[in-house]
């Protein structure tokens, strides 16, 4: 059995971040951010929400815009890499907030910028297995807590955001999810995370002291790896498809840096135009970077009955993937 799209949904917290904000903290300013990344103003939720709080309305707008009731939700998979709290899943939380099926299956996956697509490879599966009927597929990150304020180099590129998919059953062979590709090379580990807070590093008093418990990142060389794995993964998605690139009505890529994108679209031979962007509204939102461009794809009628989309993302891990949907 296929799995199908039914309904999308985003949470995005109302306050917005400029690049002008952000001259007044660190050593920035406008037109270094606008020419290298794209990005003009990211959001930050409010200090007294969390996690599952933005999840919950994402998930809420994708059960309502596919016209169903949320307790008959069954199953969710939520990819963060800022949950709230260590553990239990954020998952669980957002299943209580949503009212979800209590009994259904609620959990977290870590595949950084990636795990959405991962989610999403991973509810393919459950669908086609017949293990459960309407599983939200959540990406949501809150990147204002873990990103370090004082440091430029990375402290420009992010934001908070949610995006999640409604995904059912589909009898008609043709449509839905046609294939997820997902692929992780631990060789790099150490080029995007977080040092300390682990088992390997605890938190401790001079790991905080020297901001080691705060996002660390060569962006040079994500840079590289993600124009490369990117344009590889949706390729592959395209190849075992038989789709060629002319065929592809709309790219949902992670919006990670518009550099990046154009890159890959040179290397798939996609136009730009093809490419929804709004990385310049909400910066780098990690793994709720596609469902939210999705939705809001869907949103504005760009994305119709039938039209082929390729998603693609990379992240920390590296962990990168892509999926081809014929919607
Ligand atoms: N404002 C002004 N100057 C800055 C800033 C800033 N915010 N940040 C860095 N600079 C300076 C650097 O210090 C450097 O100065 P120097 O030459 O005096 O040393 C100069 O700008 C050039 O720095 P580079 O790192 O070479 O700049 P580059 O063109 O590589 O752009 C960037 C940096 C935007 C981070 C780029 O490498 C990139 O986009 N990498 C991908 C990172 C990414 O998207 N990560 C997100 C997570 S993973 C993912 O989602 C794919």
């Amino acid at each position: 059995m296929r799995s199908r799209i039914i309904g999308t949904g985003r949470g995005i917290p109302p306050h917005k971040l400029t690049n002008a904000d952000l001259e007044k903290m660190v050593d920035t300013s406008d037109a270094w951010i606008v020419e290298r990344t794209g990005i003009k103003e990211r959001r930050v939720l409010d200090k007294s929400l969390a996690t599952s709080d933005l999840a919950t309305e994402a998930g809420l707008a994708a059960c309502r815009n596919a016209g169903v009731d949320p307790a008959t939700v069954d199953c969710i998979v939520l990819a963060t890499v800022t949950p709230d709290v260590p553990f239990p899943a954020t998952a669980v939380y957002v299943q209580k907030k949503l009212g979800a099926k209590a009994g259904g299956a609620a959990f977290d996956i870590s595949a950084a910028c990636a795990g959405f697509i991962y989610g999403l490879a991973i509810a393919d599966g459950f669908i086609a297995r017949g293990q459960f009927q309407r599983i939200l597929v959540i990406g949501v990150e809150i990147l204002s807590r873990i990103v370090d304020w004082k440091d430029r180099n990375t402290c420009v590129l992010f934001g908070d955001g949610a995006g999640a998919v409604l995904l059912a059953p589909e009898k008609d062979e043709t449509r839905g999810i046609l294939s997820t590709h997902i692929y992780s090379d631990g060789t790099y580990a150490d080029l995007l995370n977080i040092p300390v807070g682990g088992t390997r590093a605890p938190i401790s008093a001079e790991a905080i002291e020297a901001r080691q418990h705060l996002v660390k990142m060569n962006g040079r060389e994500v840079y590289k790896h993600a124009v490369r794995n990117m344009a590889a993964a949706s390729k592959a998605a395209l190849e075992a498809n038989g789709v060629s690139p002319d065929q592809v009505a709309w790219v949902i890529a992670h919006q990670a840096n518009i550099r990046i994108i154009e890159g890959v679209s040179e290397r798939v031979g996609i136009p730009l135009d093809r490419f929804y962007l709004n990385i310049e509204k909400y910066g780098n939102t990690s793994s709720a970077s596609v469902p939210i461009a999705l939705d809001e794809a869907v949103e504005n009628g760009k994305i119709k009955a039938g039209d082929l989309l390729v998603f693609s993302a990379l992240g920390g891990g590296f962990a990168w993937g892509s999926a081809l949907i014929r919607w």
